[in-house]
């Protein structure tokens, strides 16, 4: 199977992957030939890419970093936890957050099991999922990055668990604050975004009312958008006094605001967004975090389309682990012209790089 820019899909492409919504249900099965009606339905429903099945991409394998059973399962689990806190006064609910946090943990067990089995680098693009609850999915994706970010630096199992309960959490201040402002379709308001801000404040204060989270885990919440330099929120704080979890959060946050859709913009690509952070590395992001989490990550997913260097179109087949640029492609084209598809080892062939995406 393959990934394809949704805007250019033409009827009778078969569907390699079901479209899920957030609940799980599923709205397009798999192996369904699509119809102009049903593509022209998933443009407006901001689904960008989707997977095809075709013969020149028969035995690609697409990798989810963690099983879509248990991801399902945890975006309804968080979104069942947080419905819970929502309209409540916080400060005599913490008894709320207590009960829930054995279930939390066995998650984040049941993660951390899967993404450390898995040898590859991470591609969040392989889940297609129309997403009208962004917060829960958001706060399934950045424990996933924040994990797998947490591997590469060697962490303890227990640092790791206690991160991935943060990363769970890290917005749970934002269903304080009403749906109008989360679920504004345009830009905030100056207003509106200082009030957006307090979500920071709100989530900390919630969870340290608890008696069975952790502070740290109240500290993620609190630091998820401080800035090495002093330029994030709530308080300013800089470089070390900026905890390392906050520091891992920060970019997990980021990388998966900017490749996912959102009602207001296109979802960016892996690379992109990757070149973002980097563009931060040192200044907002810690730079050895920003470099690990670029080895984490698969810059060029199984089953995307990319142009080489020497204008041949490719697509990737698999990850070669030690080089996260370089994987191993299928060349289907030279020149403009179809060819009959080989295969390439990019990192056999360190003259030839990619360029971009073609989707
Ligand atoms: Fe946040």
């Amino acid at each position: 199977m393959r990934l394809v820019a949704t805007m250019g899909l033409s009827e009778g492409v078969e569907l390699a992957k079901p479209i899920y919504n957030d609940k799980g249900k599923i709205l397009i099965q798999k192996n369904i030939i699509l119809t102009k009606a049903m593509i022209k339905r998933l443009i407006e429903l901001n689904v960008s890419y989707v997977y095809i099945k075709d013969d020149l991409s028969d035995d690609i394998v697409i990798h989810s970093p963690i099983p879509e059973e248990l991801k399902i399962e945890s975006i309804q689990m968080i979104k069942s936890i947080f419905d819970s806190y929502k309209d409540k006064d916080f400060k005599n609910q913490s008894f709320l957050i207590d009960k829930s946090s054995e279930k939390m943990a066995t998650l984040i067990d049941n993660m951390m099991r899967q993404i450390q089995q898995n040898e590859e680098a991470i591609s969040i693009l392989s889940d297609i999922f129309i997403c009208d609850d962004y917060l829960f999915h958001h706060s399934v994706n950045v424990s996933i990055y924040s994990i797998a970010l947490a591997n590469q630096l060697q962490w303890s199992r227990k640092q790791i668990q206690q991160l991935g309960l943060g990363a769970i959490l890290h917005d749970v201040g934002k269903v304080f604050l009403p749906d109008e402002i989360l679920k504004k379709a345009g830009k905030l308001t100056d207003q509106e975004f200082e009030m957006m801000k307090t979500h920071t404040e709100l989530g900390f204060e919630f969870l340290r009312s608890s008696s069975e989270i952790p502070l740290l885990v109240a500290h993620c919440a609190y630091q998820h958008h401080e800035r090495l330099n002093g330029s994030g929120y709530p308080r300013g704080i800089i470089n070390d006094e900026i905890h390392a979890f906050g520091k891992v959060l920060g970019i997990a946050d980021v990388f998966d605001a900017m490749t996912t859709d959102r009602v207001y913009r296109k979802a960016m690509l892996p690379h992109e967004a990757l070149e973002t952070l980097y563009a931060g590395s040192g200044t907002l992001f810690d730079a050895e975090m920003v470099r690990l989490f670029r080895s984490s990550i698969a810059v060029y997913p199984n089953g995307v389309t990319v142009q080489l260097s020497d204008n041949r179109h490719a697509i990737v087949i698999r990850q070669n682990n030690a080089m996260y640029n370089r994987p191993v492609v299928r060349v289907i084209s030279e020149g403009g012209q179809s060819v009959p598809p080989y295969d390439l080892d990019l990192n056999k062939h360190l003259d030839v790089m990619i360029t971009g995406y073609i989707l």
